[in-house]
Parts: structure tokens; C-alpha cells; sequence
């Protein structure tokens, strides 16, 4: 078999990925080595590329830190993963459970730590996580990232609940997550996009009200109203800074509010001061831990859940993937497979 890996080298646009041989690893005594069979893109890798990532890559990592493949070699001693099983890493090498601290944000696969877009990869035992059997290799490449920042969104460190109201900002992968995974969690949900055509495949995927926001600039103003005047419970806001306000004035008394969305102001405009309405939390976090990726595919599998994919390329086209993501607005994850 052809063993290849790409490898980044950061600033260089497209360019600086790479493609060469590569061996077959072996594990150390508490890793294990996967064939890898699908892996998957995030907006963190094009901004890993670009150096606007807050963790710079190192150069010549392999990218990607969403995968899944199946065991082919495992460390002496590692326990939590036999041969043969189908697995994935969680975002941060030693993230495994509770409050996330700076120094388990440090390591993270394909930026300093070698990721998914070869034919080999090598996760640390406590980072493995099994994923649904009931996904096929492409569906489970893309839960890592978009799908456990989502699932933490809503789950942490208060989870929502059946009477609740969530607002989801955008139709990248995050928010799609976010509609999935309020719906199993069983809330009520409102999204906000940018077209008819988005928003029906938002009410095919479980939203239960859309909201256009090219013909209803104010968008909030209709959040208000669609829930009597009190507003939602929780904000999944998967833009950034340029929808802030408005996700603030969608809000209910006490409601949460999670930035995930990193885009910033368009310049010129100013953020209105967040903290004059109604009493409510705003909060970053940055992805989650294994233990929130090993709960969501507990739910993923009950619910028989499946994630939104928009196109996959062959190992061979990642550069092309990754234009595709880059240039083309996709509607759910772009996956590279390896065979
Ligand atoms: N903190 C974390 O752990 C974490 C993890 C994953 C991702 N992120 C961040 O989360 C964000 C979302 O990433 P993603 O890959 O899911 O989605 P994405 O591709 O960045 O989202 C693009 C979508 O957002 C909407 N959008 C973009 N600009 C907008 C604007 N100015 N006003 C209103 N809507 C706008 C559009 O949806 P419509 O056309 O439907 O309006 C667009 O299709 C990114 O900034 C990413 O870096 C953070």
C-alpha cells in the first residue's frame, strides 16, 4: 500500500500543503496507531494556514484534527482500545474531563500535534474516543471539532432543556450541530440564515422556525416575538462579532449566550455595549473535553443521529477539499477520504 501524509507549512496559502511517503508508525507504550479512513475540515485549519490560529501550527505538522479510522497497532500499555476497534481523537491531546485550563488547550492534533490527512495517524491512549456505529467512516470523521464545540454549547455546564428555546446564528458546521443536537436534547429550535434555500434545509434538519436575515434585518426583533416577548434561553453563536447585538437582544433574562463564531467587525463598525439589556451570561469556549465527545455520541447513537455532509473528496484532492471549504459556502462538512 501507498503510504502518504500531507504536511502543512503555515503562511504559504495552499501551497504549503504537501504531499510525501509515509512510514508506518509505531506506537508508543500509550498510543495507538490508526489507518485512517476519512478525515475532515474545520475553519481552524484554513485559519491554522493563514497564522491567525491562537495556536500557531508547527511547521510541517500533518493537519487536520478531525478523523476516524480503525486500530492497526496498539502501545504496551494501553487498555482503552483493541485492534481493530473504529476510532477518532478528541480536539486536544489531554483534555479528558472537567474545567478546560490553559494547559489543556496546549497540544492539539493538526496544529502541533501530527493530525488526520494521511494514511497513518498516531492518538494518545487517553485521547481515543469509539465513535457511533451507527455512522459511516465519512459521518464520524466529522464530529471532532464542530460537533463537540456544539454538544458543549448546549450541555455545559448547565444542560438545556425540553421547555428551553435555542437561537442558532449561521449555517456552517457548528450551527448545523447546534440544531441537531438542541433538537435531540429536545428544545424548541429558531435559525437564523441567509437565504429560502438554507433555510428549508435547516427545517428538514429539525429548526423549528427560520429566520431569513436578508428579509428580516431585524432578525431579533422576530426571535422576540416568536417567543412572546421573553426571548431564548440560549444562544449558539456560531458568527462572531457581526451578529453579537443582535444574539444579545434575542436573549431572555438569564439566558447563555456561547461566542463560538470568531469572525470580527467589519471595519468601521463598533459593538454596541453588550451589557445594558437584560441580565445574561456571554461566554468563549473552545471545543471540549473527551468526556463531552464520548456524552454527545452517546446521544448521537440513541437518537440514531447523522451529521450534515456537504462533499467528499479523495485523499488525493485534499488540496482541492480545502479550496472547496475555503471558496464555496459549503452546507455541512467536507470530508477527504483515504480510499
Ligand atoms: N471555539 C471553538 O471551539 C470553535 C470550534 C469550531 C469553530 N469555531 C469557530 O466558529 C465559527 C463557525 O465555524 P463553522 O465552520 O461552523 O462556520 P463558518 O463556515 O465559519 O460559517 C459560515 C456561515 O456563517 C454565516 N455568516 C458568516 N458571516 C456572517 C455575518 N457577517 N452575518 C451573519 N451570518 C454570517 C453564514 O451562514 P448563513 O448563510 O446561513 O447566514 C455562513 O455560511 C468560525 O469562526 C470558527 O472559527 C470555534
Amino acid at each position: 500500500m501507498n503510504a502518504i501524509a500531507y504536511h502543512l507549512d503555515p503562511l504559504h496559502g495552499l501551497a504549503g500543503l504537501t504531499v510525501r511517503d509515509q512510514e508506518l508508525p509505531e506506537p508508543g507504550p500509550n498510543q495507538v496507531v490508526i489507518e485512517v479512513r476519512a478525515a475532515s475540515l474545520n475553519r481552524r485549519d484554513l485559519m491554522l494556514m493563514d497564522g491567525i490560529y491562537p495556536l500557531p501550527a508547527t511547521p510541517d505538522i500533518i493537519p487536520l484534527s478531525d478523523g476516524v479510522g480503525e486500530v492497526i497497532a496498539v502501545g504496551a500499555n494501553v487498555t482503552r482500545a483493541a485492534l481493530g476497534d473504529r476510532v477518532t481523537a478528541s480536539y486536544f491531546v489531554r483534555y479528558v474531563s472537567g474545567p478546560q485550563r490553559l494547559a489543556h488547550v496546549a497540544e492539539q492534533y493538526g496544529a502541533n500535534y501530527h493530525g488526520m490527512l494521511a494514511t497513518y495517524a498516531v492518538i494518545e491512549e487517553d485521547s481515543v474516543v469509539h465513535v457511533p456505529e451507527h455512522l459511516t467512516d465519512v459521518e464520524a470523521a466529522t464530529l471532532t471539532c464542530a460537533g463537540v464545540v456544539a454538544w458543549a454549547a448546549l450541555t455545559t455546564p448547565v444542560p438545556v432543556r425540553p421547555e428551553q428555546t435555542v437561537l442558532t446564528v449561521g449555517t456552517g458546521a457548528v450551527a448545523l450541530f447546534g440544531v441537531q443536537h438542541a433538537k435531540m436534547l429536545g428544545a424548541r429550535v429558531i435559525s437564523i440564515t441567509s437565504g429560502p434555500d438554507k433555510a428549508e434545509r435547516l427545517r428538514k434538519l429539525g429548526a423549528d422556525e427560520t429566520i431569513d436575515r436578508n428579509e428580516t434585518r431585524d432578525w431579533d426583533e422576530k426571535v422576540r416575538e416568536l417567543t412572546d416577548g421573553n426571548g431564548v434561553e440560549h444562544v449558539v453563536e456560531a458568527v462572531g462579532l457581526p451578529t453579537l447585538s443582535k444574539s444579545v437582544r434575542s436573549a431572555g433574562y438569564n439566558a447563555m449566550i456561547t461566542m463560538i463564531g470568531a469572525s470580527q467587525l467589519p471595519k468601521g463598525q463598533t459593538l454596541e455595549n453588550p451589557f445594558v439589556g437584560p441580565y445574561l451570561g456571554i461566554r468563549r469556549i473552545a471545543v471540549g473535553s473527551r468526556e463531552d465527545f464520548e456524552a454527545m455520541n452517546r446521544t448521537i447513537t440513541e437518537h440514531r443521529m447523522r451529521p450534515v455532509v456537504d462533499r467528499i473528496f479523495p485523499l488525493d484532492q485534499a488540496v482541492e477539499a480545502y479550496r472547496y471549504f475555503r471558496d464555496d459556502n459549503p452546507f455541512g462538512k467536507v470530508v477527504v477520504t483515504m480510499s
